[in-house]
């Protein structure tokens, strides 16, 4: 059976013990598989960002405990004793690149590998590698970051992360502000890793169109916390639950559920609601399909 990441019982409090405490996370108990996508969906202010600064111990519980890497997190862990976990743990926050700082794109990607002890050349090579990777061509690494596309700043900022390494990577609205086009390459360019490096990828979402297609499982919070933990399928079959919740459809079952009532009858197997436009596309063809065989029959009559 895959590892997982375990939450037990994990409550999280700010400001604790003043007249402002703020129970952020509520007794989350949770296990994420590793080396997949689980996105984290749920309204503003709901605790999904305080969860995932769990997971580099940015943040500890104030209850409970936190297993991964067959070590334990809790209130009592020490500061100093969690550094190990940064490093396997990247984080893109949102806007990432607003954290960049060096006077050229290679440095900057070179910066968390030299903070982690290597050399300056081992450091380059990272660094060129993990900039390959997220598509920047080299004639852009001498180039301050400041004088890039907010596209390619986020690019350089996400190398910054892949060159240390990670084994989770945990991305906060990684493609808030980006134009479609951006949009598409830089998730596609996140699943292309997740797969090629078998990553632990958690993923923080608005956008259920990519938790759709993107996405092994998904994980519901509502003020603080966890209300429903499952694969996309599993999740988004509750349609109901969802909307009585505010949340979105993707736009895939939306439409056919627009569909079904304009035709006053059910095209789709409500066990398998269409959940991307390639999943419209066959339930649309084998919806021709069984006219055209039906009207045959009827021809034959
Ligand atoms: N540093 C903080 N101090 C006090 N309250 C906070 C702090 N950070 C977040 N909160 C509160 O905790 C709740 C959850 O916030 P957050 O985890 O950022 O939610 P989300 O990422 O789902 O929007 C919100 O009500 C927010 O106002
Ligand atoms: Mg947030």
């Amino acid at each position: 059976m895959a590892e997982s990441i375990v939450f037990d019982n994990v409550s999280h409090v700010y400001n604790q013990g003043t007249p402002f405490a703020f129970h952020a996370l509520k007794d989350v108990t949770v296990s994420i598989p590793e080396r997949q996508i689980t996105a984290i969906v749920g309204h503003t202010g709901s605790g999904k960002s305080t969860f995932i600064q769990h997971l580099n111990a940015l943040m500890r519980p104030t209850h409970g405990k936190i297993h991964l890497f067959g070590e334990t997190i809790t209130a009592d862990s020490k500061h100093d004793s969690l550094k190990w976990l940064r490093k396997k743990v990247g984080m893109v926050f949102q806007f990432p690149e607003s954290q960049l700082f060096e006077e050229t794109v290679l440095k900057d990607v070179m910066f968390g590998p030299l903070n982690f002890g290597m050399n300056e050349e081992q450091a380059e090579q990272i660094a060129r590698e993990k900039l390959r990777l997220v598509g920047l061509a080299p004639e852009f690494y001498e180039r301050s970051p400041f004088e890039l596309s907010g596209g390619q700043m986020r690019r350089v900022a996400i190398a910054g992360v892949l060159a240390q390494e990670p084994e989770v990577l945990v991305l906060d609205e990684p493609t808030a502000g980006l134009d479609p086009y951006g949009h598409d390459q830089m998730m596609r360019m996140f699943v292309d890793l997740q797969k090629q490096q078998q990553l632990t990828v958690i993923m923080v979402s608005h956008q259920m169109d990519d938790v759709a297609a993107y996405a092994d499982h998904v994980m519901v919070f509502e003020r603080g916390e966890k209300v429903k933990m499952g694969t996309t399928r599993d999740i988004f079959n509750h349609s109901q639950w969802l909307k009585d919740k505010q949340l979105e459809l993707p736009h895939a079952a939306t439409f056919i559920q627009k569909l079904e009532t304009a035709l006053g009858r059910s095209i789709s197997n409500a066990e398998a609601i269409p959940l991307t436009v390639e999943e419209v596309g066959q339930l649309l063809i084998r919806e021709k399909q069984r006219i055209e065989d039906w009207n045959e029959g009827e021809g034959n009559v």
